[in-house]
């Protein structure tokens, strides 16, 4: 070998030294600065490298772990199960996860453990196969997650509470109130004529507040006790519902001369009394809030979307009465607010509240479009077919 090939030998093993070099540079790079732990362990599960965070993890300094084996980052009771695993892993090592589908749990030097998720990497070398575990603490992904699920019971338990409370609540004031009605009109019975002008003005107004306080526990009984008594949910023709419901609004069709067109309407799994009751309250709002010297027409129709492979039914009601600001198209399903005065048009403010419960307790919506002066149109949607995991028995409340 003359000095010219001796020479540019050396430069090019300078050259891969300096590139294994630098490779190794930023190998260290990241295993030092990478967010979650990582331990390298050998074949016979002997730790051979960490980085900074796998210290702080797990309580050991460098020194110490490297005269730990990867068995004593496992919980006492899986390490025997664990060396299997590691052989196993060897004779055939590829990227993966450990434990898919399982909780892992890691240990601290102190004998706490945590739970965690693993990705091994294989890392040949020339004194045989090393493993990288790259381990995340999930700790507060874990206390997030119960969080969530203790939250939403909580949430489940109050609004529960809160309808026993309102249906009992409003169930125990009627007696009361009835007591006070019935006596008010008593005394105008027997006093009335001896009564002067204004003390018969006092007692007429006490028992018109008393009749209007008892149509506000009805209602609120009535809304409190819309799903508890559910019937349960089949494959209802919703046209044959619409129609339902019509018959028993037939005396104000008739007083108004209105014109109602159903048109053909989905095949929609619900509960049907419930439905009827949604149907009712929509075409007696479209019927009640008409305009003075205009026939009032209302139609219902109804459609089937695809949504990404969830079929929902649309439905609509809409009418060419008073309409209302579109600003309160959210506020009129609350309970007892309502946009138009009570001379004008009777109501206690219930009727959508309860479409909305109605609506929600089949997993829909419900909103309302409006231009004042030309009329309203509320469109429900709801899905075709009930969700398997979707409470189909009636409630317990
Ligand atoms: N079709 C409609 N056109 C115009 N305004 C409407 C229509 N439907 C509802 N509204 C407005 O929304 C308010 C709330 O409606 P909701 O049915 O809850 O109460 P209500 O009809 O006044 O009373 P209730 O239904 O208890 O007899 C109504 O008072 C009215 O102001
Ligand atoms: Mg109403």
């Amino acid at each position: 070998m003359d000095e010219m090939t001796r020479l540019s030998a050396r430069v090019l093993e300078l050259e891969r030294l300096l590139r294994e070099r630098e490779e190794n540079d930023s190998f260290r790079l990241v295993f030092n600065s990478a967010p979650y732990g990582m331990v390298v362990s050998d074949e016979s599960g002997r730790i051979v490298m960490v980085n900074p965070r796998a210290e702080e993890m797990f309580g050991y300094s460098a020194g110490e772990f490297k005269r730990r084996r990867i068995e004593d980052l496992v919980p006492p009771a899986l390490r025997s199960g664990h060396a299997g695993q590691r052989h196993h892993f060897h004779r055939a090592p590829s990227i993966r996860s450990m434990g898919a589908g399982r909780d892992l749990y890691a240990c601290r030097r102190d004998g706490t453990e945590f739970p965690v998720e693993i990705a091994l990497t294989p890392l040949p070398g020339e004194n045989g196969m090393l493993v990288l575990s790259s381990i995340i603490d999930i700790s507060r992904r874990k206390l997030g997650e119960e969080e969530l699920v203790r939250y939403s019971k909580r949430l489940e338990r109050s609004n529960a509470e809160l309808e026993s409370f309102a249906s009992v609540a409003s169930h125990d004031l009627q007696e009361p109130l009835r007591k006070i009605r019935m006596m008010g009109e008593r005394l105008g019975a027997i006093a009335g004529e001896s009564l002067d002008e204004q003390a018969r003005d006092y007692l007429g107004r006490m028992i018109r507040a008393g009749d209007s306080m008892h149509r506000l526990i009805r209602d609120l009984l009535a809304f409190s006790r819309v799903t508890m008594r559910t019937e349960g949910f089949t494959p209802v023709d919703l046209s044959a519902t619409a129609r339902d419901a019509l018959s028993a609004l037939e005396l104000l069709v008739e007083e108004t001369g209105a014109i109602i067109v159903v048109d053909d309407l989905p095949e929609v799994e619900v509960d049907e009394a419930q439905m009827r009751q949604l149907f009712q309250n929509l075409i007696g709002n479209a019927l009640k809030f008409r305009r003075a010297g205009v026939v009032p027409r209302v139609e219902v129709t109804g459609r089937v979307e695809d949504r990404a492979g969830d079929l929902v039914a649309i439905v609509e009601v809409k009418d060419n009465g008073i309409g209302f600001d579109e600003r309160y198209s959210e506020r009129i399903f609350l309970v007892f607010q309502r946009l138009h005065g009570k001379t004008e048009f009777e109501g206690t403010g219930i009727g959508l509240a309860i479409c909305k419960k109605i609506v929600e307790h089949h997993d829909g919506r419900i909103h309302a479009r409006s231009t004042p002066g030309e009329g309203a149109q509320f469109v429900v949607e709801v899905p075709v077919r009930r969700k398997p995991d979707s409470p189909a028995a009636p409630h317990s409340a």
